[in-house]
């Protein structure tokens, strides 16, 4: 059964550090994807505020929009369109400091200024992708890919 968060205050290092187990405990257990995503996105967006934080499931030849927590979001991107599409197609996480600089980046919502996308690999396959805006400039480094990657890790994933 889920407790509130201990949200902390501190470097970014410091924040994950903390966070990290919280979700590894929240997700123990629980089997079902769906539920544990959004309990991550939840945990994510608590601790750090950010804009927006959210899952893409691949189906078919698209992401689909999954379990999210901020504005409502585009529902549908094609493989190597925007920021989410790119990094299913290259299959690699891409950090991007300033938006309007990548071409082709997806608008959802003009106050996202900057934005990490990570993909979620399964079987050498990616099967979704984590998606994190913020609203300010250069808000994602090697720090955040490094821990939401190991936070993607601790799902299992049953329907994909
Ligand atoms: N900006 C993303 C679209 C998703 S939203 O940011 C929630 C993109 O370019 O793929």
């Amino acid at each position: 059964m889920a407790e509130d968060l201990r949200i902390i205050t501190g470097s970014k290092d410091d924040q994950y550090h903390s966070l990290l187990p919280q979700i590894s405990a929240l997700l123990e257990g629980e089997q079902d994807e769906i539920a544990n995503m959004a309990n991550i996105c939840a945990a994510l967006k608590e601790q750090f505020n950010f804009f927006w934080v959210g899952f893409y499931l691949v189906k078919g030849d698209e992401l689909v929009l999954g379990p999210f927590q901020g504005p409502v979001a585009c529902t549908r991107i094609k493989k190597g369109k925007g920021v989410c599409g790119t990094s299913w197609a290259q299959e690699q996480t891409l950090i991007v400091p300033d938006v309007e600089l990548f071409p082709g980046h997806i608008a959802c919502s003009a106050a996202s200024k900057s934005e990490i996308v990570i993909p979620i690999v399964r079987n050498e396959r990616v099967i979704g992708v984590l998606d994190v805006d913020s609203a300010e400039l250069n808000s994602f480094d090697e720090t955040d890919a490094a821990y939401l990657a190991q936070i993607i890790g601790l799902i299992e994933f049953n329907l994909f």
